[in-house]
């Protein structure tokens, strides 16, 4: 399997692919592989001629330095996994000081809003740092398609506000969320988890399937309410956020308008552990 650290030597690379016709699929990682990721390379090779994944844990977009230091980093195990996958793939693992030229710093972006709500208000800095590493990550890889979980929805509509502004003609494929069997969103944060905390952690998406349910006939304030007892009862759960809004502008909803797309969208602390999970409310 082709490994690069270096932009250059990867921007060559993929250009002689590219002379030759080939399609070329991505997908940006901060490593720490499981299966949610391994379902988006999946996707990824089965689209396109090459696969390109990134392994990057990236400084700009964690505004808590603790988080930082304490991402798992397994790049070895990761490897292996992708390598099972298909030992075609190429790997980017771009050394910090050669991808940021020296300056590892955000860019400011606008993304019409999308980046003031949830995550936005209690992550500060948080997507100029997701949009300046995948602005960059594009440029290089310049793919045809990008893939993307929906844990991470608001990051999701937020990319293909990137796309679109930047006008850059990728295709930004969002995919469904893996979770673990008993319906944890899977999350290279969770093998954190104490045995206490990891047990406690699937009540959020029991709590969401319910919320979904609450949403068919109760008010969004009842929907609200609930989520916050029921978490907020929970000895080993904390509540950050929950909040019901529009899927496309990510704007909070005070009342259903029919037609319109809902999601719930909830963080909890599980210990010292930041869960962040989503659920639609409205059947498509
Ligand atoms: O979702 C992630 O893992 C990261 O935010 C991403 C998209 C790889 C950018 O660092």
């Amino acid at each position: 399997m082709k490994v690069f650290r270096y932009k250059k030597e990867l921007e060559n690379h993929l250009k002689e692919l590219k002379k030759q016709g080939k399609t070329i699929g991505f997908v940006p990682t901060m490593g720490a592989l499981h299966q949610g990721h391994l379902a988006l390379v999946k996707n990824a090779l089965k689209d396109n001629d090459i696969t390109v994944v990134s392994i990057f844990v990236n400084p700009t977009q964690f505004d808590n330095p603790d988080d930082l230091e304490k991402y798992p980093r397994t790049f070895e195990t990761d490897l292996t996994l992708l390598e099972d996958l298909s030992p075609d793939i190429i790997v980017f693992y771009p050394d910090a000081q050669d991808f940021y030229d020296g300056n590892i710093v955000s860019q400011t972006f606008d993304f019409d809003g999308l980046e003031q709500e949830m995550e936005g208000k209690h992550r500060p800095g948080h997507f100029d740092g997701v949009g300046t590493v995948v602005k960059k990550l594009f440029e290089i890889v310049q793919p045809d398609k990008a893939y993307f979980g929906e844990k991470d929805f608001q990051q999701l509509q937020i990319i293909k506000k990137l796309v679109e502004k930047e006008q850059m003609p990728i295709e930004i494929i969002p995919i469904p969320i893996y979770r673990e069997e008993d319906g944890l969103a899977m999350s290279s944060r969770n093998r954190r988890l104490t045995k206490h905390h990891r047990a406690a952690a699937l009540f959020i998406y029991q709590v969401l399937k319910q919320s979904r349910v609450l949403f068919k006939k109760e008010s969004i304030d009842t929907v609200k309410n609930f989520v916050k007892d029921a978490i907020g009862a929970h000895p080993y759960l904390e509540l950050e956020y929950f909040e019901i809004a529009d899927e496309k502008t990510l704007k909070p909803v005070t009342q259903k308008i029919s037609g319109n797309k809902y999601r719930g969208f909830i963080v909890v602390y599980a210990g010292e552990i930041r869960l962040i999970d989503n659920i639609s409310l409205v059947e498509s």
